[in-house]
Parts: C-alpha cells; sequence; structure tokens
C-alpha cells in the first residue's frame, strides 16, 4: 500500500489497490488456469486414445495379412477380398492397402488407392521406419496414418512380401480441431465469466466492511450513538463488528465520564470563587471595622486555600496520566512509612475519638517505592478512613508481602459504603454522600489519586465494605527490584 505524503495516514486510493481488485484478480487466475488444465488434460486424453485406436487398427489390419500370407500365401481370392473389397466398400473409415513383392512390385492395391495419395512418397515415407504408423497427408490433403512391414510368406516361408497401408484419420483431425475451437471458446468464455462473477462476489464479501467505514467515518465526539447492525454478516465480520461496537461502548462511556468530570470541575471551581465574590462584595457594601475586615480576608483565605488544594489535586492527576511521569523508586521501610502517616493523622483521630493503630509484620517490609507518593496515597486513605468513622471506632493501617508484592491495607469499623456506590468510589468527584462529604470538605479526588498512584506503580487498589460495619482499602504494589538495585 502506498502512503500519501501530504496527510501521512490516508492510504492513496488505486483501483489496483482495492481487496476487490485483488479478490477478482485472484478468483480469475485460479480459474482459468483450473479450466485450462482441465481442457487441456481432456485434450491429451482424447489425441493418446484417437492415436492409440488408429494404431491398433493397422495392427489388427498386417496381423491378418500376414496370417494369410503365412497360413494360405496361394489363396489369391482371400487376398483379394480383403485387399480390394474390403477396404473400398468401408464407408466412414476409410484405408487402403497395397501388397508387394520383396523387389517392389506391387502384386495387388486396393482400387484408387494411386488417387488418394503419392505412392511414391508412402514408400519414402515408411522405409526408414519399418512396423511404425508414420503421419502423412494425401493427394486432396486429407489426412493418413500409413505403415509398411515385410512379412514371410507360406510356412516355412520362401520370400518376403511387403504390405503398405494407410488409414484416412481426417475424421479424427476434424474432431480434435472441433475440440480446439471448443477450448478456445471456454477460455474465452472464462476470461469474461470469471473477472465478472469474481467482481460481484467479492464486492458482497466487502459490504460489511464498507459498512463500517461508513459508521466509523460518522462517528464523533458528538455523536458516539451509531452502532453497526452485524445482521447477515458472514462469521469473522459480525465478531469484528460486534469488536468494533464493543469499543464504541468503551468509548462513549469514556467521553461520557470525561464530559461529566469537566462539568464537575466547573461547579467545583465556581463554588469557591463565588464565595469569595460575595463576601468582598457584602464587605464593600460599606465602610467596616479592621475586625471584620480581618474576618473576611481570613474567610477568602480559607476559600483560596481551598481553591489553590482543588487545583493542586486536579493538576496531580494529570501529571500522573501523562506517560512522562516517572516514579522516583528509593528504598522504603513500608512499616515505618505507615508510622509517619499515623503520626500525621494521630491528632485528628484524637479528636474524634478514633483510635489509630498500625499492624506491621515483625519481618520489615522494605521495597522500592516512590516514598511520597505512597505517603499521600496511605494518607488519603486513612483520611477518608477518620472522617468516616464515629467516635470509639478503630482505623488499623497493617502491611504485608510475599515475593511479588506488597499490600498496604487500611481498615476501619466505619459507616462503611453502600454496595451500589461501591463500583463508582474510585471516579473522579465521585462522593457517596455529597452533604456530609462537603462539610469535611471531600472533593471526591482522594481515591482517584490512589487509584493514579497504584497505576503508577504498576499495581492496584481494591476496596471493600460492609454499611453499618466498616471499610477495607488493600493497595496491591508489585515488587519491581531489590531496593539494594536502586540507585
Ligand atoms: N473509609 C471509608 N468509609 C466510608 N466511606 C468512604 C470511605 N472512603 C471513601 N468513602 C466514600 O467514598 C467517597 C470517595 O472518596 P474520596 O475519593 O476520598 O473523596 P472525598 O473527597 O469525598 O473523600 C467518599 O465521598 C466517601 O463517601
Ligand atoms: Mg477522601
Amino acid at each position: 500500500m502506498s502512503w500519501n505524503a501530504t496527510s501521512g495516514l490516508t492510504p492513496v486510493r488505486t483501483w489496483w489497490g482495492t481487496l476487490a481488485f485483488r479478490l477478482t484478480a485472484g478468483y480469475t487466475i485460479s480459474g482459468l488456469l483450473t479450466v485450462f488444465f482441465a481442457t487441456a488434460s481432456l485434450y491429451l486424453v482424447l489425441i493418446t486414445n484417437l492415436d492409440r485406436s488408429t494404431n491398433l487398427f493397422l495392427a489388427d489390419k498386417v496381423n491378418v495379412l500376414q496370417t494369410m500370407l503365412r497360413e494360405r500365401p496361394n489363396d489369391v481370392d482371400a487376398l483379394r477380398e480383403e485387399i480390394e473389397l474390403e477396404s473400398a466398400a468401408r464407408r466412414y473409415e476409410r484405408f487402403y492397402i497395397r501388397l508387394l513383392d520383396d523387389r517392389g512390385n506391387p502384386l495387388m492395391a486396393t482400387p484408387g488407392m494411386a488417387d488418394q495419395l503419392d505412392l511414391q512418397q508412402l514408400v519414402a515415407k515408411t522405409q526408414d521406419r519399418p512396423n511404425r504408423a508414420t503421419a502423412m497427408t494425401g493427394k486432396n490433403g486429407r489426412a493418413l496414418r500409413v505403415i509398411s512391414t515385410a512379412v514371410p510368406v507360406g510356412s516355412p516361408p520362401t520370400h518376403k512380401d511387403i504390405i503398405q497401408i494407410a488409414v484416412d484419420v481426417s475424421q479424427e483431425q476434424e474432431l480434435l480441431a472441433r475440440y480446439q475451437r471448443w477450448f478456445g471458446a471456454i477460455m474465452l468464455g472464462t476470461f469474461v465469466i470469471f473477472p465478472l462473477a469474481g467482481y460481484q462476489i467479492a464486492r458482497r464479501g466487502i459490504r460489511p466492511v464498507e459498512e463500517m467505514a461508513t459508521t466509523a467515518r460518522h462517528i464523533s465526539s458528538t455523536n458516539l450513538r451509531e452502532r453497526i447492525l452485524p445482521a447477515g454478516y458472514p462469521v469473522e465480520l459480525a465478531s469484528l463488528a460486534d469488536t468494533f461496537n464493543k469499543m464504541l461502548d468503551r468509548l462513549e462511556e469514556s467521553f461520557e465520564r470525561v464530559s461529566r468530570f469537566s462539568g464537575d470541575i466547573a461547579h467545583d471551581l465556581r463554588t469557591p470563587v463565588n464565595n469569595i465574590r460575595g463576601e468582598a462584595e457584602v464587605a464593600l457594601v460599606r465602610a467596616r471595622t479592621v475586625d471584620e475586615y480581618r474576618d473576611v480576608l481570613e474567610s477568602c483565605l480559607e476559600e483560596a486555600v481551598r481553591l489553590s488544594d482543588l487545583i493542586g489535586k486536579l493538576l496531580f492527576l494529570a501529571r500522573a496520566e501523562s506517560p512522562l511521569t516517572h516514579l522516583q523508586r528509593v528504598p522504603v521501610d513500608v512499616g515505618e512509612l505507615l508510622g509517619s502517616v499515623r503520626e500525621y493523622y494521630e491528632a485528628s483521630a484524637v479528636e474524634s475519638g478514633i483510635s489509630l493503630t498500625t499492624a506491621v509484620a515483625i519481618e520489615p517490609v522494605i521495597a522500592a517505592l516512590d516514598r511520597p507518593l505512597i505517603q499521600r496515597a496511605v494518607g488519603n486513605l486513612v483520611a477518608n478512613a477518620v472522617a468516616h468513622t464515629p467516635p470509639g471506632g478503630t482505623v488499623v493501617l497493617g502491611a504485608n508481602a510475599d515475593v511479588a508484592a506488597i499490600r498496604i491495607e487500611v481498615s476501619d469499623t466505619g459507616v462503611g459504603i453502600p454496595a451500589e456506590a461501591l463500583p463508582r468510589v474510585f471516579d473522579r468527584f465521585y462522593r457517596v454522600d455529597t452533604s456530609r462529604s462537603q462539610t469535611s470538605g471531600g472533593t471526591g479526588l482522594g481515591l482517584a489519586i490512589v487509584q493514579s498512584i497504584m497505576g503508577l506503580h504498576g499495581g492496584r487498589a481494591e476496596i471493600t465494605s460492609q454499611p453499618g460495619e466498616g471499610t477495607r482499602v488493600t493497595l496491591h504494589i508489585p515488587i519491581a527490584g531489590t531496593p539494594g538495585e536502586i540507585n
């Protein structure tokens, strides 16, 4: 396939580059070859059989005369009957016989033989090839086969006579010529019919592909609704159409998610900005005391912090998705990392009346991880657990490892997550109870960030929850290499 230099991706359309043309050419060539070999082999069989029957006929005649000359050399009447009468009486199977003595003087011949063929030529043709049939042309242009044989006369033989036989094979030649004309006509027909039929078959076979191409051409980000109806398609193309439809389903779903996501961003950015604006406007309506201005500024600062926090999270997610993001892996003692996260959240847990503990295997779990990112992921999980656990509850941070992966677990005895919400908690901006999360300052990005950190580490996050009993989030991180290898 040749490619258009200007667009780079669009193949240049040439008729000989089409699938229809290639299929048609393939059909036609194989059709022509098949017909050619079939007809040619029939022709060969025909020629061989005709030749053989002519040769048998000649051998038979020679045999009869040979026997007669050996057994009854003096029965001239019988010889005459055989040579002069029998051959003359035949209408369709014409043959001519001549009997010569050993010096070449003619003894007997089919009447009119000399009119039909040049006897001189007959002698010349057969001289070098005794007992072998040879082709010769008669005086009126008819095709002949001739043979000449010396046969012993009498028993015991006294001398040798020469038998010359010519058989007219023009009917056989005519049959072959007719066959050749047929052969030509059939080849010509094949040449016309095969491309036409082949093209029709190819077009019909390719039609589903063209329909798929048309559907694909109609697809755009605003129109992902279109699907291919594979009814009546051959199995292979039906499965391709099905794959294509499934791809469209996924595309439609992710486009929907993206547009919902940008709507959510706009909404979440607008709220703090509106708050700042509202408070500033109200404050400016009349003169305020210094304390009142301070209050307004503090409140504005709070909103600005919220805003920059949100933007920071969005930027983080965007960067985590970029293929250029590289991890800074260093050997991390996971137990020690969990301890530092616990310390960080200790105060707020105590304030909420929650016990926050770590449960790490006695053997230190050490792995090559991007420490700040893992710390952030675990921090998000602990923040969630603390936020959704009522006073008196427990939050436990645990870690264990095997040869292939390490697992970090954050479990709580909190309110849990309803089963129907569970599959969506990792979605961006998804919050189970919007009003409650809003008060706790959640943006619905915490678990999305956890998931993208896991993605960067080639791991995954798993969540299980029982409403009313608690939630457990497990981070599975494959071990990328021994800490010693990290530099
Ligand atoms: N440990 C947990 N217990 C109960 N609900 C949870 C827990 N962790 C997450 N959730 C639910 O999942 C939602 C999404 O979590 P997250 O992405 O961290 O967003 P948020 O900013 O709301 O914390 C939360 O709004 C909350 O409803
Ligand atoms: Mg959260």
